[in-house]
């Protein structure tokens, strides 16, 4: 029985609050404010290749948060533009078939949040085509624009017809946010949000050059925020909503983050395992299933660290990856549309990874367990193997269910 919810301007006070004899830790949960739009302070992070799309970037948003679509090949969630791409298989066709699945995929989002909560796009600035991508997403209502996996300098000037549209860079520390920040103050623009992604823990592209240097001090989420608060007093800056990333599983972590002066935090793994995840049913078990062992760090074709689970196809390819690396030679893109500005397979950069990473995302995504890529963060999922709906994902993480679920 809920005792008492007290409500009073941004913040939720859930106090007192008990369930038929069992007493549940109370929180005081902060909204943080995007573009004036008072969102929960857990995010969504946006995932690639199609493991967020409308579905669950919209459920998320629905319960009041930030809810991500990834902007990358979403055509292979409409089954039209895949059949139009098989036709005609040339770059034009792809791309254009790409910006129309991401105009579908933002209506949709928008339509199953009811105006509630906010809808991002997550963009890599990798991508080839990010310049159109961001600019689609602009045109088709993204609340905001969320950009990793490289700097985005240029996104104010990407997004400059959009004013009421946030903008949000994913870093790793704050000697990279003060460089974005001086960059973007030149143009007369700042972040709506930071997302500070942890490398050591995060799935996926991981923001750092040295995988040795994972461990480095300041990409612990403490000594980063800290660092940034510096950052900001020292370029007087009013303070930017900070959104930490990477490991995060229980509701006292949330706690502790936001008592260090995060406004949010932001999970990955836990959102694609949830039931409205966009990803195929394998796709989810593939991530439950994996042991911490089975969890791996490589070089990825885009240049970065990424990581992952070790199955069938990563493990076989581990094995080949230095033989690979020497026959490196500049090729044409085996999927003809150049996903990435730098592909260390297309372009025969030996240090890179070796291998279509479009392809290998796409059969995760349809759920190919033996040849699939499948990105997994290194920490535990907060309800072990268990498939959870998006509501009770969030609700135990801001701390209204028990403390330790009846999960696994
Ligand atoms: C399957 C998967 C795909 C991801 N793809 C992207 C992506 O395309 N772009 C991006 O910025 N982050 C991507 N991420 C990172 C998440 O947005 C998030 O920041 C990260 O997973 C947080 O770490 P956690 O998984 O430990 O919660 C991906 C994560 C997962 C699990």
């Amino acid at each position: 029985m809920l005792r008492s919810l007290f409500v009073f301007g941004g913040i939720v006070s859930l106090q007192y609050l008990l369930l038929e004899g069992l007493t549940v830790h109370s929180i005081h949960t902060q909204h943080f404010t995007l573009k004036n739009k008072a969102l929960l302070p857990v995010v969504q992070g946006g995932m690639g290749v199609g493991v967020s799309a409308h579905r669950l970037a919209g459920s998320v948003a629905q319960l009041g948060g930030l809810g991500t679509i990834s902007s990358v090949d979403l055509r292979r969630h409409h089954a039209d533009l895949m059949q139009r791409c098989a036709q005609d298989s040339s770059k034009a066709t792809i791309n254009e078939c790409n910006l129309i699945a991401l105009d579908r995929e933002i209506k949709a989002a928008k339509a199953l949040s009811q105006g509630r909560g906010a809808i991002a796009v997550n963009i890599m600035k990798a991508v080839e085509a990010y310049p159109e991508y961001v600019r689609q997403a602009c045109e088709s209502g993204a609340d905001a624009i969320v950009v990793g996996a490289g700097l985005p300098l240029d996104l104010p000037d990407l997004a400059a017809d959009y004013p009421d549209v946030a903008l949000i860079p994913i870093l790793s520390d704050a000697r990279g946010i003060q460089l974005v920040l001086r960059k973007w103050q030149r143009k007369n623009r700042l972040p709506d949000a930071i997302v500070i992604e942890s490398p050591k823990f995060a799935a996926g592209h991981l923001g750092l050059a040295d995988l040795g240097n994972m461990d480095n001090d300041n990409y612990q989420f403490e000594v980063a925020l800290q660092q940034t608060t510096a950052v900001f007093e020292k370029m007087d800056l009013a303070p930017i909503p900070l959104i930490v990333a990477g490991g995060i599983h229980r509701p006292e972590q949330v706690q502790q983050l936001l008592a260090a002066g995060a406004s949010a935090v932001q999970l990955g793994s836990a959102f694609a395992v949830t039931e409205e995840g966009d990803a195929h049913p394998n796709f989810k078990q593939v991530l439950v299933q994996a042991e911490p062992d089975d969890i791996v760090t490589f070089m990825s074709v885009a240049g970065l660290p990424a990581r992952a689970v070790r199955t069938p196809w990563l493990d076989s390819y581990l094995h080949k990856e230095s033989k690979l690396q020497q026959v490196a030679t500049p090729r044409d893109c085996s999927e003809g549309f150049d996903c990435l500005a730098f592909c260390g397979l297309r372009d025969g950069v030996a240090k890179s990874g070796q291998f279509c990473i479009d392809r290998q995302l796409g059969y995760a995504l349809v759920g190919d367990i033996a040849r699939g890529l499948f990105f997994r963060g290194s920490e535990v999922l907060p309800f072990g193997k268990r498939i959870a709906p998006v509501k009770e994902l969030m609700d135990y993480l801001l701390g209204v269910l028990p403390l330790r679920p009846q999960a696994i």
